[in-house]
């Protein structure tokens, strides 16, 4: 059979073809603009979902698109056994909107694969295994990043787990030194616990583990792979206020950092880097020169067009429009990714949104609603699903 672009035959063929792994929404999208998705059919829908946190620059973001295109027609690709200028740029890029202490970067493919060796550092560094992670996180589903993953079933799907993970209550500094002894190489956490139903910690907790991290010679990691890149109103939530400022040893992140193009990065101290040598890591495809086109110019966009003032500005705003709705009980997380808690599920209200054409996201707190839009979302469009919120809550 034919390609075709009757939506009902995407949907069939799709549904033939592809493992059923997903749990999808009825909608064939063809194309995006900025916050907003069109779908075949004709209809617009407004993504406060960016393609699970990868639109960080919107869809289609001219600058973007305009990299990619060039890029691809000098070179699509080749590894790092040479040097290239779109790398390169990239690197130093990346290195630059980074805390300071974060001097060298690592590129691969995706998050956990960032996860995976951001560990993989740390059991170099120390020359030791275990890797405490908390209840709530995610970390991604190669074995070991699932093996640290406390969160539902996935370390049941990632059976058999890699040992040396151990569990600590996120927030509870004590559950954390309860298990620190010689054989710890690692702490890693989301400093937001975004599936978890978007959970942030006091900042002293996070001030505590690098105290604690920096007696016992432990590599403090943060998995930015949702609140990096500008989604948290700053680049990183390492280094941020809301964070206390606490610098991690590895920050690991992918998603919105090349914009739709699969790339993930660990950004490491110079302390770490001594430790890994030549063929340590590596990967055919990171680095590649469209993943790294795309990197240095989702940067530069959210940069020219001042996105972290954005939603610096924008997310007040829908805080306090939220406060009109009697049924959002309260608002959790920091800039563009949010958790709205409800009284009841969050599901019905996520697919009566759908409805109404507004696309947003669950996670496993069933009160929980997440929001997760391009960074470049705007009031009017925060006033639009608070109109259409209220609406579908009667
Ligand atoms: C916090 C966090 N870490 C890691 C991952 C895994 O990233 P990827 O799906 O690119 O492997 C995800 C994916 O949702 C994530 O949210």
């Amino acid at each position: 059979m034919k390609a075709t672009t009757n939506p009902e035959d995407t949907i069939s063929l799709e549904e033939r073809f592809q493992l059923a792994t997903y749990k999808k929404m009825p909608v064939v999208v063809e194309r995006g603009e900025g916050v907003w998705i069109y779908a075949s059919n004709g209809d617009r829908y407004l993504d406060l979902y960016g393609g699970h946190a990868v639109a960080g620059t919107g869809h289609c973001h001219p600058q973007v698109v305009k990299a990619i295109r060039e890029q691809t027609e000098k070179i699509l690709f080749y590894s790092n056994l040479v040097y290239s200028e779109a790398r390169a740029r990239a690197a130093e890029k990346l290195v630059s909107i980074a805390p300071a202490k974060l001097s060298k970067a690592f590129f691969c493919n995706s998050g956990t694969e960032a996860n995976e060796n951001a560990m993989r550092m740390a059991r170099m560094a120390t020359s030791r295994e275990n890797v405490i992670s908390f209840s709530g996180g995610f970390h991604g589903r190669t074995a070991d990043a699932i093996s640290a993953t406390f969160l539902g079933k996935y370390r049941e799907i990632g059976k058999p787990n890699v040992p040396g993970h151990l569990q600590a209550e996120f927030g509870d500094i004590d559950s954390v030194r309860a298990l620190v002894n010689e054989s710890v190489a690692a702490i890693m956490l989301e400093p937001i616990q975004s599936m978890a139903g978007v959970k942030m910690s006091d900042p002293s907790f996070y001030r505590a583990l690098r105290e604690l991290c920096d007696e016992r010679g432990i590599v403090l990691i943060y998995d930015e792979v949702q609140t990096g890149v500008g989604r948290t109103g700053d680049w990183f939530f390492a280094g941020s206020d809301a964070g206390d400022g606490v610098v991690p040893d590895i920050i690991t992140m992918a998603k919105a950092l090349g914009s739709g193009i699969p790339v993930g990065a660990c950004l490491v101290t110079e302390e770490i880097a001594l430790h890994i040598k030549e063929n340590d890591l590596g990967t055919t495809f990171g680095g590649g020169m469209i993943a790294m086109s795309a990197v240095t110019a989702t940067l530069e966009a959210i940069e020219n067009d001042r996105m972290l003032e954005n939603v610096q500005a924008v997310e007040p705003y829908l805080r306090n429009r939220l406060k009109e709705v009697e049924q959002v009980v309260s608002v959790r997380g920091r800039g563009f990714l949010l958790g709205l808690e409800f009284v009841g599920k969050a599901k019905s209200i996520h697919e009566a949104l759908l409805e109404q054409k507004i696309i947003t996201g669950t996670s496993s707190d069933s009160k929980v609603l997440r929001l997760l839009p391009p960074l470049c979302l705007n009031t009017e469009e925060v006033d639009l699903f608070v109109k259409n919120l209220m609406r579908v809550l009667g």
